[in-house]
Formats: C-alpha cells, sequence, structure tokens
C-alpha cells in the first residue's frame, strides 16, 4: 500500500474549501467529524500508515500527523470566530428595548362597601361601639315579632321578604341583631351591626342584596341629644366636613319616637336644582333611627324601666355611593373588574 503526498494536499485542499463555507458551530462540527472523526478522512489516513513499509513511514507520518494538526488548529480557530459571532447575534435578537412600557400588574383592592364599612367601624370604635354580626338566615322572630312587628302588624308589608319554606327568612334589616346583641350582653350596651340584608327589590337605587349598619345604646337616662350627637359625629367625621342635617319625624314599630335624619347633599350642597344625587331637593336620606321601643329592650331581656337608648339603621352601599359619586348602585355589584380595581388602595 502507498500513500500518494498528493492525497494529503488534495484532503488539505478539500478540507480548506469545506471550512470556508462553513457558518455556524454545528456545521464546524460535521467538518470535524468528516476529517478527524473515528472514520473521519485524517484519521482513517493515519490508520493506514502501519501498514506502509518501514522507509516510507516516517516521511507520511509526519506529514500525515501536521495534517491533523493544521486542521485541529484550523477548527479550533474557526470556532472561537463562530462562537463570538453567534454569541454577538444571540445577544442582539434578545436586546431588551427599556423604553417599552411595562406589563401592567393588577392588584386586587379593598371592595368600596367593605372601605367605607371598615371606616365607619373605625370611627363608632372611637365612640366606645363594638361590632356584633348576626346571621343572614334568619328566623321570623328576631326579624319581625322581637321588633315589635307581629305577625298581622301592617309594617310587615313594608318590607318585601324572602321567605325558605321552613318559615325562616333572608334578613331583611340588621335590627334582628340589636334583639340578639342585648339577650347576648345585656346592658349598658353599644353595638354596631354591619351586615348584608335582603328584599325583593331591584332597580337603579335597590339591590336584592344590599348592606346595612345597625346602631344599638342602651344605658341609664340617654336622651334624643346623645342619639344626635353620635350620628352627627359619625358623618361629619366620615364625609370630612361639616355637614347640614335635618331629622324629621318618621314611624318604624322598633322605636318610639322614630326619626328619619337627611344631610346636605354632599355633591351640590343645595345649590344645583338639576342635582342627579339629590334630584334638586338639596337633601339626601341617609338613616332610620329613634329611641328603642320598651318592647323590644324586653324582648331582648332587659329591664326598659332601667335602660333605655337609641337605634339607628343606615344604608353602608348609599354612603358608597355618595363618597365615591356613583348614580346607579348596581355597579358596586356586577363585578365589573376595571371599576372595582380602580385607582384605590388596597
Ligand atoms: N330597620 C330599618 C330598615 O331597614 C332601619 C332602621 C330604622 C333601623 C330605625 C333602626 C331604627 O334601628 O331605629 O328600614
Amino acid at each position: 500500500m502507498t500513500i500518494e503526498i498528493n492525497q494529503i494536499s488534495e484532503l488539505r485542499k478539500k478540507f480548506d474549501l469545506k471550512l470556508k463555507s462553513i457558518n455556524d458551530t454545528k456545521e464546524l462540527n460535521d467538518l470535524r467529524v468528516e476529517f478527524l472523526g473515528k472514520k473521519g478522512s485524517v484519521t482513517l489516513l493515519l490508520k493506514s500508515l502501519g501498514k506502509l513499509s518501514p522507509d516510507q513511514r516516517p516521511v507520511f507520518g509526519s506529514a500525515v500527523n501536521n495534517l491533523r494538526l493544521e486542521i485541529e488548529t484550523s477548527i479550533n480557530k474557526k470556532y472561537e470566530e463562530l462562537r463570538l459571532l453567534e454569541l454577538d447575534r444571540e445577544e442582539k435578537s434578545q436586546r431588551i428595548d427599556v423604553t417599552l412600557p411595562s406589563r401592567s400588574k393588577t392588584y386586587g383592592g379593598v371592595h368600596p362597601v367593605s372601605q367605607v364599612t371598615f371606616e365607619v367601624i373605625e370611627i363608632f370604635k372611637g365612640m366606645g361601639f363594638s361590632v356584633a354580626l348576626g346571621p343572614e338566615i334568619e328566623e321570623d322572630f328576631y326579624n319581625f315579632e322581637a321588633l315589635n312587628i307581629p305577625p298581622h302588624h301592617p309594617a310587615r308589608d313594608m318590607q318585601d321578604t324572602f321567605y325558605f319554606k321552613d318559615g325562616r327568612l333572608l334578613r331583611t334589616h340588621t335590627s334582628p341583631v340589636e334583639v340578639r346583641a342585648m339577650r347576648a350582653l345585656g346592658a349598658p350596651i353599644r353595638v354596631i351591626v354591619p351586615g348584608k340584608v335582603y328584599r325583593r327589590d331591584s332597580d337603579p337605587t335597590h339591590s336584592p342584596m344590599f348592606h346595612q349598619l345597625e346602631g344599638l345604646l342602651l344605658d341609664e337616662d340617654i336622651s334624643i341629644a346623645d342619639l344626635k350627637g353620635c350620628l352627627d359625629v359619625m358623618l361629619d367625621t366620615f364625609f370630612g366636613r361639616q355637614l347640614k342635617k335635618r331629622y324629621r319625624a318618621s314611624y318604624f314599630p322598633f322605636t318610639e319616637p322614630s326619626l328619619e335624619l337627611d344631610i346636605e347633599c354632599v355633591a351640590c350642597s343645595g345649590k344645583d336644582p338639576k342635582c342627579r344625587i339629590c334630584k334638586g331637593s338639596g337633601w339626601l336620606e341617609i338613616s332610620g333611627l329613634g329611641m328603642t321601643h320598651p318592647n323590644v329592650i324586653r324582648a331582648g331581656g332587659i329591664d326598659p324601666e332601667r335602660y333605655n337608648g337609641f337605634a339607628w339603621g343606615m344604608g353602608l352601599d348609599r354612603l358608597a355611593m355618595l363618597k365615591y359619586g356613583l348614580n346607579d348602585l348596581r355597579i358596586l355589584f356586577d363585578g365589573n373588574l376595571s371599576y372595582l380595581l380602580s385607582g384605590r388602595d388596597c
């Protein structure tokens, strides 16, 4: 067997030519295998050296070895070049444009009604009230009877009630918790009751589920002036300024006397005859209230001869609407995230 010396130079030429057309490290690796791999052309040439005659071996041996070394060196050099180019390309394709707007994150927010509830609780806490809660599925007794509304009392018509088959109902107001709290805590007592209530009502200003805040204070020698002071302080603190108020005579079976409280319109202060919030009247109804009826105090297990006091019930949704300038109550409950998450503190 013989090796032609030009066989070696042919191989070198072939390699040089192929190397020129290589564009990436993968192609380069294929080229390495083609020439230096187990079955590569240079490897095969090296293997065949053994079959040469002893006088040919040194000459061709060193020539083939040189070829192998040169190819190795060229490949390594090319590899470094290609790697740099590839890194450059990668970097360019993955470059971050810091001027692009970032992806916005949406955070959960506290619902306006919850925010208002927390605020009002804080204000009443400052006046010594604690929070009492009661069941939303209520017994007829607590919702009506204990509140001086007997089965045939016409006041039951005031509230269109959701009844269960077993006679229980979805409470129509937070007032039943007054009686539950009296029975649980006795007198003297100062409680507020925030919570959901239910009525068969649905229009822009009524939702079948809404929120009320009940209040009850019983002690010795309580007067209507205490009641007035308490609600005046709460409303001025909540709205952040001293508002005009008017107390009108009203009727509720569970209070005697009964009143209703209006505040000056927080949107127009009575100056806009076309105001959408107060409909031009200048006043907003904010709460029912009164001196707790002796029958109710008695139903709560407390002696009305010794203790007297007052109660009120106001709409928390209405307070939220006024605070945030809404004219449709339903927006609070229809789950529109873009409204619910917009611009309020978490
Ligand atoms: N429970 C009444 C309602 O839902 C509101 C109310 C009026 C509560 C007078 C009271 C009160 O405690 O004294 O319409």
